[in-house]
């Protein structure tokens, strides 16, 4: 019986002991990194460790040190950038990739970035980082969201965003990068690893949990591209070009621009009785670019009324600088012009072809008389 009893026990224990050596190589033989991706912003520190492995027998390097550096397992990030950090065991590598981006804490309130749920426009302070950068170029997006844990509206952004995961913990507003590629605006607290891309402000616990408290929410983040518009630009020595300009902006309400000349005009410099004058001298030269002193913006200008005195049959050289200077593309420009008798003749076709860029409209003549009717009949006309 006791020897039955030795024999049972002897063939236990090595069973016991086979199970658990294999166990023990099983573990030795399949080590691995506690994570295989880290995002650290500059200057922070992240703890790798080999699992499986034994600490000391473990050599660290990284690919590129001025990235991020490692020793002993802390991976320090220096500059932005990606690289590898490798941990070498017993003659195989486990590769970590770490990408490190630009230390900036400051928020921003980027009013061209709306967010609406269900239709209503929030007040979002965005932040700052590669996240928010990256969701920016999806837009427009729509994400449709779903009611989670009592505490969020979650909806998938349908692709991959770069992450810095933290543990947080959420307060009503908060809007966060969920596991990378989900979206989640909360009406009440929850505490995991997000990605903070930005806080609705403005609105109340009770208020966000109306909007979020429901089965299902539409998200809608877009770009809210500035107000496109027209100017009125002109040049005008004696006052009447000005005029016709200033009606024009009235009745299209346009912004009005004025092209000063570096060097004024004198009134002997417009005395076209006299060939020697400055202006005459300008118009029978035509590589003349006389320079503009102020610096005239057309950003978000889709439509230009360009005004100018006739000289000689033809646009002021001024003029020529002008359209030289500025990139008209995706802008209709429509031309005007005041003279004693002359037509507008072949002056626009010139600034046309010198500007090579936008699309030009017949432009038209005005005397020095004309009233309010007359300009609003003619925009009229071209509508
Ligand atoms: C140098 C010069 C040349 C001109 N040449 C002509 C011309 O060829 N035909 C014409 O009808 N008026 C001509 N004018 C008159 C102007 O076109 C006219 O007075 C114009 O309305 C002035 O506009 P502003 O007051 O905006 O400068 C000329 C004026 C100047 C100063």
């Amino acid at each position: 019986m006791s020897i039955m009893k030795k024999v049972l026990s002897t063939i236990l224990f090595s069973f016991i002991i086979a199970f658990l050596s294999t166990r023990v190589i099983c573990a030795a033989s399949t080590p691995s990194l506690n994570t295989t991706s880290l995002q650290l912003q500059k200057g922070e520190t992240a703890e790798l460790s080999l699992q499986g492995a034994k600490a000391n027998k473990v050599k660290w390097s990284s690919k590129n040190k001025k990235i991020a550096d490692v020793k002993k397992g802390v991976v320090t990030a220096k500059e932005a950038g990606s690289t590898k950090v490798i941990a070498k065991y017993k003659g195989k590598k486990y590769v970590c990739k770490v990408t490190v981006t630009d230390q900036n804490d400051e928020p921003i309130i980027d009013e061209n970035m709306i967010l609406t749920i269900d239709g209503t426009k929030m007040d979002v302070i965005w932040e700052t980082n590669e996240s928010v950068a990256a969701l920016q170029k999806l837009l427009p997006i729509t994400v449709s969201m779903s009611e989670y844990g009592g505490f969020e509206q979650v909806g998938e952004i349908g692709t991959s965003l770069p992450r810095n995961d933290q543990e947080i913990t959420t307060d009503a507003g908060d809007i966060v990068l969920y596991s990378g590629d989900k979206l989640s605006i909360f009406y009440d607290s929850n505490s995991w690893s997000y990605t903070r891309l930005g806080g609705i402000t403005g609105k109340s616990k009770a208020e966000l949990k109306e909007l979020l408290g429901k089965d299902s929410v539409t998200a809608v983040i877009s770009l809210d591209k500035p107000a496109e518009k027209s100017v009125v630009v002109y040049f005008s020595q004696t006052g009447t070009t000005k005029g016709v300009a200033e009606m024009i902006a009235e009745v299209t309400g346009s912004e009005l621009k004025r092209i000063e000349p570096m060097v004024p005009y004198t009134s002997e410099d417009l005395d076209y009785n006299d060939s020697s004058t400055r202006a005459t001298v300008e118009q029978n030269d035509l590589s003349a670019r006389p320079e503009i002193k102020n610096e005239i913006s057309l950003e978000g200008c889709r439509t230009l009324y360009l005004g100018y005195p006739i000289w000689w049959g033809q646009a002021p050289r001024i003029m020529d600088t002008f359209v030289e200077g500025h990139n008209l593309t995706g802008v209709t420009v429509i031309p005007f012009c005041t003279s004693g008798s002359s037509g507008i003749g072949s002056s626009a076709e010139r600034l046309k072809t010198l500007a090579d860029s936008g699309t030009w409209k017949a432009g038209r003549r005005f005397s020095s008389g004309t009233d309010i009717n007359t300009i609003k009949e003619w925009i009229d006309s071209l509508n």
